[in-house]
């Protein structure tokens, strides 16, 4: 593990990172989401690295990182309609925030960034210290969650350093993201709005700002371009997964692991190996924010199988169910 590559972020590592990423090189960034894995938005050759190095499918896009909305000029089209641009102006309080918008391109952003599409997907992070970052390159990051392709998203340095350490220059350390599940991804049509990717800035809060119905887009065939990456299998730990709701008491053998949203009974949690709770309150935000770095701690104990807890699928709810879908959509309990 190359954990000589990871710097605690101040004046002087920002400014290493900052010449990496001139020189075309990858950097490890911190943001309020997850980490990212960040290259120049504007140079096809380093957004080519970042491809190689998780193991990315070349038609599957990747976000835009900006240090301001005045930013946008560089990567999104010059001319846009003038609803979509009073769906932005509405927005624009999300910013800086876990919100990426998918609008109409320009034509400077790399051609991988946008694998070929017409569209860029931009946002700008509430974290300081990758908006400074940012500000220094003078050019927008390109940057995915900084894990290898479908694993789970990383929350902490450590977890980019395990990765990906051997693969990018230097990784810089801002802390565990305040956040912890990747952001919310709209799309703006002008007249309406999908919902790519649910995260937590909700779909609630969308509806409210925008004035119109946000669906979440429901996508089941792999070759549907609309929402790539959004495929089921994905975010998922090499140990089997199953939520709470798949299991029956006849699973719980071997060392079996439970993550809890909240404090679980004694007895019940006398039947596990190991049990983590993520919340004494069982606070969904505190949950979000711990989840995927509990799902990585247990990938690493060798247990039998992870059960982990359900929500309602609202509010936050609906980003927390979602990346747990996904996570155990690949291991399904055995037809009976
Ligand atoms: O919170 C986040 O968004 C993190 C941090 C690092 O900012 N980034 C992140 O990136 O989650 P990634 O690459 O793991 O997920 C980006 C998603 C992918 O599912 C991709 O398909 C979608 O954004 N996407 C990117 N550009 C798009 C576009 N033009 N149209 C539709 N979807 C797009
Ligand atoms: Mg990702």
């Amino acid at each position: 593990m190359s954990f000589d590559k990871v710097f605690a972020a101040n004046d002087e590592s920002i400014e290493q990172a900052a010449d990496c990423l001139r020189r075309g090189e990858l950097v490890g960034i911190p943001t309020e989401t997850v980490y990212g894995l960040a290259a120049n938005a504007l140079d096809s050759a380093a957004v080519a690295k970042i491809f190689l190095a998780k193991g990315r499918p070349p038609q599957n896009p990747l976000i835009v990182h900006l240090a301001d909305p005045g930013q946008m000029a560089q990567v999104v089209a010059a001319s846009l309609d003038n609803e979509i641009q009073n769906q932005i102006a509405a927005l624009a309080p999300l910013w800086p925030g876990p919100l990426t918008l998918v609008l109409p391109r320009s034509d400077r952003v790399a051609v991988e960034v946008t694998a070929g599409r017409e569209t860029v997907a931009v946002r700008v992070p509430a974290n300081e210290i990758t908006r400074r970052l940012i500000r220094r390159c003078g050019f927008p990051l390109a940057a995915p969650s900084a894990n290898r392709s479908t694993y789970v998203s990383p929350t902490t340095a450590a977890h980019v350093a395990e990765g990906l350490g051997d693969r990018l220059a230097m990784i810089l350390d801002g802390g565990p993201c305040d956040r912890g599940l990747e952001s919310t991804i709209i799309q703006l049509h002008g007249d309406a709005a999908t919902l790519l990717r649910p995260g937590a800035v909700t779909r609630e809060e969308l509806q409210s700002r925008l004035g119109v119905a946000v669906e979440l887009l429901q996508v089941n065939d792999p070759n549907d371009l609309r929402a790539p990456g959004m495929m089921r299998e994905h975010y998922a730990p090499r140990t089997r997964i199953q939520l709470i709701s798949q299991t029956t008491a006849d699973s719980i053998r071997g060392r079996c692991g439970r993550i809890a949203f909240a404090p679980v009974a004694k007895a019940d949690a006398e039947r596990f190996y190991r049990v983590q709770v993520l919340s004494s309150t069982g606070d969904l935000n505190e949950v979000a924010r711990k989840l995927f770095a509990a799902i990585r701690e247990f990938d690493s104990l060798g247990l039998d199988l992870i059960l982990v807890d359900e929500c309602d699928g609202v509010g936050i709810g609906q980003a927390i169910m979602d990346r747990l879908t996904r996570a155990t959509a690949g291991h399904k309990p055995p037809a009976s």
